[in-house]
């Protein structure tokens, strides 16, 4: 997804802060990259396509770019036409003179674009980003921040803007309806970034902006002001992660990293949140709404991806402990299924990015109609954190690599613990909630055995590196498992993958079965073990190759993959999954593939 830097401060070397904001950025996924900055009075910009190293090379080539101490910069990932050097931006007004920077989508531009043909403009792109510069460059009239805020009155949809004036040198200014915009505030600099990567390098002082707000910054001093140009007062945040926590900590890729940093940040997910006495769970962020948690009559638990999976295991964990029924229901869909929201139904979003389009625009139509939207979220002060009535961080700390690991075992652990928390309001008892909290307890450690020996799975990875299609099969909290491990095979090895439930190989998929598929069986000992077993010897009948998960070795199968028994059916398919994600680097390994940045993905997926 795009990502925005601009820098305004006493720094003359503004393009090698630009440059270093952008490679920060990069874990969201792009094709194309440009820059704009004020050197000599003059705006210059460059562009490219491709990875920054692309731009830097044409950066390189041009001296004047080199000094300077306002600019603007981007990451594209297209959406309006495809990755050009015309499509790439900073795009600019027809005098050349005002440069814009854009992430979002401006609903409104073909009409806008229309009347700006009539008035006499030429368009040199397929964006709605050039649209945005030709407008504001129609309204200018000696005041940038004038200019740009008639232009959000005539722009409609999502945008995060940073916008810079060849008549004004040092101002810089920042706008977002929809779209994320930080500002970072040092002694003798500012930074905006679309997200804290981009900034942590140089402060971790930080303002989220709001929707509808403006920053109007002149070299180091800034106001804040309403989209009706009223000043706001604005709480400058100190944030907690450091560079260090954002890098790749010594393993090869992030994914890596994140896999293997679970045992850790599942104790943070869960820290300070247990009542151990009373076997209860206390989530300082729901406080303010437990009371209204006592009126509900219906979950509906909220997200797509990776984060709809972990929705699932909560659909099935809220109907077997809480007393409410739930629904899973995947975000872009959640328009078909309005009708059963109402004023008793809690929503839980769940969004590690708290930036996804789907999820965002769903939430908002379920407040419309009433509902208690609470947000199981990662990232701080994002949209979905500051929509939700209320919720719960999951305090992992940034999930850099694109396909999503650490995110999901959080998000399952916490559902869990939701479930936990409204059963004990609604009859759960005691004896039922601590045996889940123990083994609750045991998770980190049971992942980190998994993480000790985690090259062991390499072997297993060369049995089907070369496959085409894998199956995954897992039943009831092993179900989700199961679609999950599929995801992230496909998303980041390009393998194609089915995950269903065991229950379901009989009612079609068994016709794939032959001595060439293989199919990846989630068979730890739960209450449903037995049946896993018959869908195995189902699949060996018809010479079907499979790899087990098991808590012993199996006789029946080609492999067992063998896993630590935390002696929980709710639990353990967490556990499980943490081998259906080395599996699934240890594969695209294998295959030489781009582990973090796959083809065609973006980390966060901010338009619908
Ligand atoms: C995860 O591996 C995916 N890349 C993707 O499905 C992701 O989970 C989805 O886009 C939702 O993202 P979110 O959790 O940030 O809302």
């Amino acid at each position: 997804m795009c990502g925005i830097v601009a820098y305004s401060g006493k720094n003359n070397s503004v393009l090698p802060i630009l440059v270093s904001g952008l490679k920060r950025l990069e874990y969201r996924g792009y094709d194309s990259a440009g820059v704009a900055i004020f050197s000599n009075n003059i705006i210059y910009s460059k562009k490219a396509v491709g990875k920054i190293v692309s731009l830097e090379e044409v950066i390189n080539k041009n001296s004047p770019l080199e000094v300077g101490n306002v600019g603007i910069a981007h990451t594209r990932w297209a959406t309006h036409g495809s990755a050009t050097i015309e499509n790439a931006h900073p795009h600019y007004s027809q005098d050349k003179k005002i440069w814009v920077v854009h992430n979002g989508i401006i609903e409104n531009y073909q009409e806008i674009k229309e009347q700006l043909i009539r008035q006499g403009m030429r368009f040199e792109s397929e964006t709605d980003t050039e649209v945005i510069a030709k407008l504001i460059g129609s309204l200018y009239k000696g005041d940038l921040r004038e200019a740009v805020l008639a232009a959000t009155r005539l722009l409609t949809g999502a945008y995060a803007l940073c916008i810079i004036c060849e008549d004004e040198p040092n101002r810089l200014i920042g706008v977002k309806i929809s779209s994320p915009l930080v500002v970072g505030i040092a002694d003798d600099e500012i930074i905006i970034a679309s997200d804290v990567s981009a900034i942590i390098e140089r402060t971790k002082k930080v303002i989220y902006l709001e929707d509808g707000e403006l920053i109007d910054i002149n070299n180091t001093t800034y106001d804040i002001v309403s989209f009706h140009n009223k000043v706001k007062k604005k709480a400058i945040s100190e944030i907690d992660w450091d560079l260090e926590t954002a890098t790749k900590g010594g393993y090869d890729h992030y994914l890596l990293k994140e896999i293997l940093e679970q045992p850790q940040v599942i104790k943070d997910s869960v820290r300070g949140r247990i009542v151990n006495e009373t076997a209860d769970i206390n989530f300082g962020g729901l406080i303010e709404v437990r009371s209204r948690l006592k009126q509900i009559d219906k979950i509906v638990v909220l997200g797509v991806g990776t984060s709809f999976y972990a929705a699932k295991l909560g659909e099935l964990y809220f109907n077997a402990l809480s007393g409410v029924p739930a629904i899973a229901v995947m975000s872009p869909e959640y328009r078909y299924t309005k009708n059963i929201i109402n004023d008793k139904t809690w929503l839980i979003a769940m969004s590690q990015s708290g930036e996804t389009a789907d999820t965002i625009a769903a939430i908002n139509e379920a407040k419309k109609h009433g509902a208690l939207v609470t947000g199981i979220v990662n990232t701080v002060g994002s949209t979905v954190a500051r929509i939700t009535d209320a919720g719960v961080y999951n305090h992992i700390g940034p999930e850099i690599s694109v396909a999503s690991t650490k995110a999901f075992t959080s998000q399952g652990v916490l559902l869990l613990m939701h479930a936990i928390m409204l059963g004990r309001q609604r009859g759960l008892d005691y004896s039922e909630a601590s045996a889940i909290i123990t083994a609750i307890k045991k998770l980190p450690d049971a992942m980190q055995e998994i993480a000790n020996n985690h090259q062991s799975i390499e072997s297993i990875a060369k049995l089907i590196y070369q496959d085409k299609n894998l199956l995954y099969i897992g039943r009831q909290y092993n179900y989700p498992i199961a679609l999950e491990g599929a995801l992230k095979i496909k998303e980041i090895s390009y393998i194609h993958a089915e995950g269903l439930s065991g229950g379901e190989l009989k009612h079609g998929f068994i016709a794939l079965i032959d001595n060439e598929l293989s199919t990846i069986a989630l068979a730890t000992n739960d209450s449903v073990t037995d049946k896993m077993h018959a869908n195995i010897a189902e699949i060996k009948a018809r010479h079907g190759k499979v790899i087990a998960i098991a808590n012993q070795n199996l006789s029946n199968v080609d492999a067992t993959i063998l896993v630590p028994d935390v002696q929980s059916d709710f639990v353990q398919p967490l556990v499980n999954n943490v081998i259906l994600q080395l599996l699934a680097y240890y594969v695209a390994k294998l295959r030489n593939l781009n582990i973090d940045q796959p083809r065609n993905l973006a980390k966060s997926v901010t338009v619908e």
